[in-house]
């Protein structure tokens, strides 16, 4: 395609969230349309070793895609992956007709975040509500809500139990150390990375950040911010999967980006709070627990109302272009 449309779609595409914020991501330009390629170079082998992470961080930059390129008056068809290694095919054509439909919340991606500070538990009507379980259509993905404390109580030891493991696990610690920025200029610098501003964090530096990461944070420490977090919370959305397998996770990751455009254009705020969707074993029990052992609780996701933090870096387009 014309390298100015593919630069503009890439440039929605890129602003997708994904775990640790690593960007696992790269754009191909080719005569059909664009090729997604999964940058595995880019991966969380300890948090995400089945990678399923990495396909829904995927998923959401190509959500975000097909809704530039639907302003662009691209009509589309998505080719998902078979399996983990494989990449996603974009066909894209050109309308003659300037008739395509412009898919809506285009304006939303650029003010989306993750907002990973403390947030009010004022409550949010039934309109809105409706308005973030009905946001997507997608097979074989649905969101259950849990809204109000007294409905989504019941996964809160979960939630402590895998974060209690992750926090045991030094390997864990330091995979995620190495993706915290734990200062502006060092954020600025890689354009990737979980910026310390971004949860609230002062700008320690790297030498004095890491070592209190791995010394003083412990599983009883984060217990206790992560218990004060839930005091703060509105509610918990569930992303529940038929399956679990590439295609499903590349579908999990359109479905949530769809749920948070919806909640920008909406004032709600939401972060991921996905420990026990990580750790197996815990998946599984809190599976039990919601009453769909058959199915698959990939992403949860805390919401609410609360002011917007800085927002994270994001490396160039050209820093995401295939072959590179
Ligand atoms: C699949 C996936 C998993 C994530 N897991 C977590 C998580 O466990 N905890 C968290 O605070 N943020 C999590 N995030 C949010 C990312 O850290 C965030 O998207 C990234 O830092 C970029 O920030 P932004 O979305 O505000 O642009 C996750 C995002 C994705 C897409």
């Amino acid at each position: 395609m014309k390298s100015e449309d593919f630069r503009f779609i890439i440039e929605y595409a890129i602003k997708a969230p994904s775990g640790h914020n690593t960007q696992p991501w790269k754009f191909e330009n080719t005569e059909e349309g664009i090729v997604i390629h999964p940058d595995f170079s880019r991966s969380l082998p300890i948090v995400d070793k089945e990678n399923y992470e990495l396909y829904i961080s995927l998923g959401c930059a190509l959500e975000n895609l097909l809704i530039a390129a639907s302003h662009k008056d691209y009509q589309y068809t998505v080719q998902y992956p078979d399996n983990a290694p494989s990449c996603i095919k974009v066909k894209l054509t050109k309308s003659e007709t300037n008739e395509t439909i412009k898919r809506p919340l285009l304006d939303y991606i650029a003010t989306r975040q993750v907002t990973k500070s403390k947030y009010n538990d004022r409550s949010i009507t039934a309109e809105d509500l409706k308005k973030l379980t009905s946001c997507f259509s997608v097979d074989g993905v649905s969101v259950l809500l849990l809204d109000g404390k007294e409905r989504f109580e019941k996964i809160i030891p979960y939630i402590i139990e895998a974060n209690s493991l992750q926090f045991k696990n030094k390997k864990f610690i330091s995979e995620l150390v190495n993706w915290i920025r734990f200062s502006k200029r060092e954020a600025e610098k890689t354009r990737d990375g979980i910026w310390s501003a971004t949860m609230a964090m002062p700008g320690l530096g790297k030498f004095v950040g890491s070592l209190i990461m791995k010394n003083f944070v412990t599983a009883k420490s984060e217990a206790k911010r992560l218990t004060d977090l839930l005091e703060h919370t509105r509610g918990i959305a569930v992303f529940i999967t038929d399956n679990n397998n590439a295609i499903t996770w590349v579908k999990t990751g359109q479905a949530f980006q769809q749920f948070g455009l919806t909640a920008t254009m909406l004032g709600i705020s939401h972060a991921h709070l996905n420990m026990p969707c990580e750790e197996l074993a815990v998946r599984e029990e809190m599976a039990k627990e919601l009453n769909i052992e058959a199915k698959h609780p990939l992403l949860l996701i805390r919401y609410g109302y609360a002011d917007k933090m800085p927002y994270s870096f994001r490396r160039t387009i050209d820093e995401v272009k295939y072959p590179g």
